[in-house]
């Protein structure tokens, strides 16, 4: 069986992510109650005698006790290490070593790290899957399953939906992995970034080249909202509507800036009243700041606790998923890529784990090449590399 890992939402395929909202959905006994709208169907022991690590060197609160929570449910283990000053880090282990270290106590890594590539690099060093659950500015698969069941259980379909993404476009990695998941189910993606935070340029070029979007502009939702670009499928399911049928809000990003930010967006009653948000539903991963109004909360349009809610059912599907993986074909495949080690150029991103004083022997300079494109970092998949 060939070991998998989930460092990024391209790691799947359509078909097996269908298959996870397949099983998460099985979980689930629909309630009917907006608010509460499920309870978990059944205790199973589906993942009896196998153990999750959950490795978190950020805070987080959804990600890690829904983790845990998912894997209790499945009547495995967990053991955590949550707080990085209580870990080996503080001694100055490297991650590669506390990988392998870890991968033989568990039969599953769940991993959160400030630096993008973190989960790529763990992914190298490990005897069993990593799941990525965010890595710097990079990505967060998980997140995006969460986000991707919400919208199919909220608006039935996900091909063919206009959806707007808002915010900090550029630092946020669930937003990173939301857009090339939705671009792959042939959605439309809308982008009301704030002011200087648009999508990195990497994300840009893979919607566009890798993903057989269209990236247009010009502005056809009304004088009150300011859209950056619309990435369209190249064979659009249907005309374009000029309407918005979910729009996806996050925080600043204000532990990977660098600077502060000009103009936020704040989501509330008067913003979601332009005509193109009239049906909008409303998502956020969450931790939300002042970016979305907490008067919202009550509208039934609100889907943020609900889609933070099926982070159980989604994870416990998840979790099956890896511990007993069938090697399947993953999301992309570019027969076209190669990779390349080179010892003379590193990774422009300083926050790269290549880039890590610690973690740089485990993460030597190792870059991705794909035909005309200039080679993107293995790790962070950023394409600025510059040479030592
Ligand atoms: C997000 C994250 O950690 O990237 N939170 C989450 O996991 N739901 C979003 C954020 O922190 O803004």
């Amino acid at each position: 069986m060939t070991l998998r890992h989930l460092t990024s939402i391209n790691d799947l395929s359509v078909s097996e992510m269908e298959k996870i909202f397949l099983h998460a959905q099985a979980y689930l006994e629909e309630l009917g109650d907006v608010q509460s709208p499920f309870r978990i169907a059944r205790s199973t022991e589906g993942c009896r005698g196998s153990i999750l690590a959950t490795l978190f060197y950020e805070p987080s609160t959804r990600t890690r006790l829904s983790f845990e929570s998912a894997m209790s449910r499945l009547g495995g283990g967990v053991i955590s290490s949550a707080d990085p000053k209580s870990s080996s880090a503080v001694k100055g282990e490297s991650l590669a070593d506390t990988i392998r270290i870890v991968s033989g106590y568990a039969d599953l890594i769940a991993l959160r790290h400030p630096r993008e590539g973190a989960a790529k690099l763990a992914a190298e060093y490990a005897s069993v899957p990593v799941i990525n659950g965010g890595d710097g500015a990079h990505e967060h698969p998980t997140q995006t399953l969460c986000d991707l069941f919400t919208i199919r259980r909220e608006k039935g379909a996900l091909a063919g939906l206009n959806i707007a993404v808002l915010g900090d476009l550029k630092a946020g990695r669930t937003v990173h992995s939301l857009v090339y998941a939705l671009a792959r189910f042939g959605a439309t993606i809308m982008t009301f970034p704030a002011g200087g935070l648009g999508l990195p340029d990497s994300v840009d070029w893979r919607l566009r080249n890798e993903l057989a979007c269209e990236r247009l502009t010009g502005n056809d939702l009304g004088p009150e909202i300011a859209v950056g670009a619309i990435y369209q499928p190249r064979r659009p399911a249907a005309a374009r509507r000029p309407t918005v049928d979910v729009l996806y809000v996050t925080r600043f990003q204000k532990e990977r800036a660098s600077d502060g930010v000009g103009e936020y967006p704040v989501v509330d009653s008067a913003f979601l009243s332009a005509m193109a948000l009239r049906e909008a539903l409303v998502m956020h991963p969450l931790p939300r700041v002042d970016e979305l109004d907490a008067a919202l909360d009550t509208n039934p349009r609100a889907a943020y606790f609900r889609q933070a809610s099926y982070g159980v059912p989604i994870r416990m599907a998840l979790i099956r998923q890896f511990l007993g993986y069938q090697s399947e074909q993953t999301g992309t495949p570019d027969s076209r890529e190669s990779v390349l080690q080179q010892s003379d150029l590193v990774c422009a991103n300083r926050n790269c784990i290549s880039r890590d004083a610690v973690e740089a022997q485990s993460a030597p300079g190792k870059f991705v090449v794909v035909a005309e494109r200039r080679p993107r970092c293995f790790y962070c998949e950023d394409e600025t590399i510059d040479a030592c």
